[in-house]
């Protein structure tokens, strides 16, 4: 009895995992293990021996299986043990500041243009980049034949061979925003709208794919005048100006009317640009009353409700604001010029802290 205790206490113990472990309790208390066939064994000894047999067999059972559970639950602690030091983690470590990215220049100057209207009340509108002509250019009061349609040098989405609808644009402005924001939110209103926007054109100043804001506020009463001081508010907040002289220049656009585009003061002495100074005038954005027929196509009564818009170049801004000199290398990707051009990730811009 000693030998078998001891042979089988010794097995358990060297068990190196819980499979050999589970070897072990079968080859001794499984129905064919060695303690079972034992146990058969008393049946054919004679009763004196069997009573000095039976308990000590019973005992020997009931100490190997305590010892087999509580190898197991050894050989579990330890596996527990060795997976957490492999997947420990020192979450104080510095992350990777030599790879840091940055902000991109149109994300930066897209949030400082939010920041500015937002505290004058406007809210953020967006609509899809995919357009219908209709809202792209109808609803603007862009007819068919009007040459608009033309200087927009639009791309057309393809349509099934067989299929004669009108194509679909990808959007070539951000004032098609103008007409879904008064279709859901009705008057009075008051937002802006950023976004991409695409035109089949490419040079310095021009890429296919570029950003705008656009503008809409709408109510009983607005003015020009309300115009003029709004965004003579918002550049001076933008480019971080006291004083930034501005010139509304008639212009013309479909949908709005009277049009005007907008000139800031400007000097090019040396050839750089100065802001804010000087003879010269530099056209940054276009803007106008909104036309009654606009207001109507967007389910607004025109005797009812009056507005202005404005839309102006989100990258253009970014370029004039942070003299940057080609539109191209926006969007290149090239990390040298990201690094170079782009904002940390804790610039977060503030009305507060001047932007
Ligand atoms: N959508 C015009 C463009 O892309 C810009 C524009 C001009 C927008 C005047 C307006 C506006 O809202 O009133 O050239």
């Amino acid at each position: 009895m000693d030998d078998l205790r001891h042979r089988w206490l010794a097995e358990v113990a060297e068990a190196a995992d819980e499979a050999a472990l589970e070897r072990v309790r079968l080859a001794a208390l499984g129905k064919k293990g060695e303690i079972a066939l034992r146990m058969r064994e008393l049946g054919a000894m004679d009763p004196a021996e069997r009573m000095r047999v039976a308990p000590a067999l019973n005992a020997l059972r009931d100490e190997l299986a305590s010892a087999l559970a509580a190898r197991r639950a050894a050989l579990r602690d330890a596996a527990l043990e060795e997976r957490l030091r492999g997947e420990w983690l020192d979450l104080s470590l510095p992350a990777r500041p030599r790879r840091a990215g940055t902000i991109h220049p149109v994300s930066q100057v897209t949030e400082e243009i939010v920041l500015i209207f937002a505290a004058m009340g406007f809210a953020v509108a967006e609509g899809p980049q995919v357009e219908d002509d209709w809202h792209n250019f109808d609803a603007l009061n862009i007819a068919p034949e009007h040459p608009a349609r033309q200087e927009h040098d639009t791309f057309y989405m393809a349509r099934a061979p067989g299929d004669d609808r009108p194509p679909h644009v990808l959007r070539t402005h951000t004032s098609p925003v103008q007409i879904r924001a008064m279709q859901e939110r009705g008057a009075p209103l008051r937002v802006i709208a950023p976004g991409r926007v695409f035109r089949a054109d490419y040079d310095q100043t021009h890429s296919p794919m570029f950003h705008q804001v656009e503008g809409l506020a709408i109510d009983r009463d607005t003015t020009m005048a309300q115009l003029k001081w709004t965004l003579e508010e918002f550049l001076r907040a933008f480019f971080g100006l006291d004083r930034l002289d501005l010139r509304f220049r008639a212009s013309h656009f479909p949908f709005t009317e009277p049009s005007a585009e907008v000139d800031v003061r400007c000097s090019w002495e040396g050839g750089t640009l100065r802001l804010g100074e000087g003879d010269d005038w530099l056209e940054v954005l276009g803007s106008g009353m909104v036309h009654p027929r606009v207001l109507a196509a967007a389910g607004l009564d025109p005797e009812a409700w009056q507005g202005f818009a404005f839309g102006m170049g989100i990258d253009r801004l970014a370029m004039l604001k942070y003299g940057i000199p080609d539109l191209r290398a926006f969007f290149d990707s090239d990390l040298r010029w990201l690094r170079h051009y782009g904002f940390g990730a804790l610039e977060v811009p503030s009305l507060a802290a001047g932007l």
